[in-house]
C-alpha cells in the first residue's frame, strides 16, 4: 500500500461509477456496533467523523439525534444527502465537507463517532483529535480496522489504518474518560463481489467525565 489516504484517494474512491451502479459502501447498512453501543443513549448532538455515504449518520438521525456528518469527499456527501432525503431524516442531518486532519468544529458534541475512517495522518492521533470534540458528559465511539497481516482475505484493510483497542484506551486519560467497551470483535460481511469477507474490527466506547 504505497498511496496516501489523501483527498485524491478518497475522491476517486467515492467517484460515481459511469454505469450508475452504486458501490457497496454507497449502499451499506450501518455497522452492528451502533445499535449495540448506542441504542440506550438519550439523543443529543452527534458528529460522525468520516461519515462516507452516511449509513451511521442516518441511523442516528432516525433515532432523534441532530447529526453532523463530516467527510473529505464531496461525492460521498452527495450520496449521503440523497439517502437522508430518501429516508425522511434530511432535517436532522447536516453534511460538512471538511478535512478532519485540520478541521476544528466550533462546538463540541454529545456523541462523536468515527467508523473505519483512516485519513492521511497517524491513526491514533486522528482518534485523539476526534476525542477532543466530545462534550463533557458525552460519548466517544470509535470503530476501526484491525489488520491481520498479508493473506487474510479480500477485505483486508491497509496496515497503516490498523489499531489495537488497548492502544486507543491508553490514550484516553482515566481522569477524563470512563471506558465502557474496548474489544476486537470479528464478523462476516457479504461484499466485494465474493460470498463473504471476514472483518476484524476494533470497538472502543468511552464517556467523558468533564
Ligand atoms: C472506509 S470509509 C468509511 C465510511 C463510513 N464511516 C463507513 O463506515 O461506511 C472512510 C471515510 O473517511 C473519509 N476520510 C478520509 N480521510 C478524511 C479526512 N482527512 N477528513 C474527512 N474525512 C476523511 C473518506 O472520504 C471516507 O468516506
Amino acid at each position: 500500500m504505497t498511496h496516501s489516504f489523501d483527498q485524491d484517494y478518497w475522491d476517486q474512491h467515492w467517484r460515481p461509477d459511469p454505469t450508475g451502479a452504486p458501490s457497496a459502501m454507497a449502499v451499506s447498512p450501518p455497522h452492528p456496533y451502533l445499535v449495540r453501543e448506542l441504542d440506550d443513549l438519550e439523543p443529543g448532538t452527534a458528529l460522525d467523523a468520516g461519515c462516507g455515504a452516511g449509513a451511521e449518520a442516518l441511523w442516528l438521525a432516525a433515532r432523534g439525534w441532530q447529526v453532523t456528518g463530516a467527510d473529505l469527499a464531496h461525492d460521498a456527501l452527495v450520496r449521503a444527502a440523497e439517502r437522508a432525503a430518501a429516508s425522511g431524516v434530511a432535517d436532522r442531518v447536516r453534511w460538512v465537507q471538511a478535512d478532519l486532519t485540520t478541521w476544528e468544529p466550533d462546538v463540541s458534541y454529545d456523541l462523536v463517532t468515527t467508523s473505519y475512517a483512516h485519513p492521511a495522518m497517524p491513526q491514533l492521533e486522528f482518534y485523539d483529535q476526534v476525542a477532543s470534540w466530545v462534550a463533557a458528559g458525552g460519548t466517544l465511539l470509535i470503530v476501526g480496522h484491525l489488520h491481520h497481516g498479508p493473506g487474510h482475505g479480500a477485505g483486508e484493510p491497509p496496515a497503516a489504518a490498523s489499531v489495537r483497542a488497548d492502544d486507543i484506551v491508553a490514550r484516553l486519560d482515566p481522569d477524563r474518560w470512563v471506558v465502557a467497551t474496548a474489544e476486537e470483535p470479528s464478523r462476516t460481511l457479504a461484499a466485494h463481489g465474493v460470498s463473504e469477507v471476514a472483518l476484524h474490527d476494533v470497538v472502543v466506547r468511552a464517556t467523558r467525565r468533564h
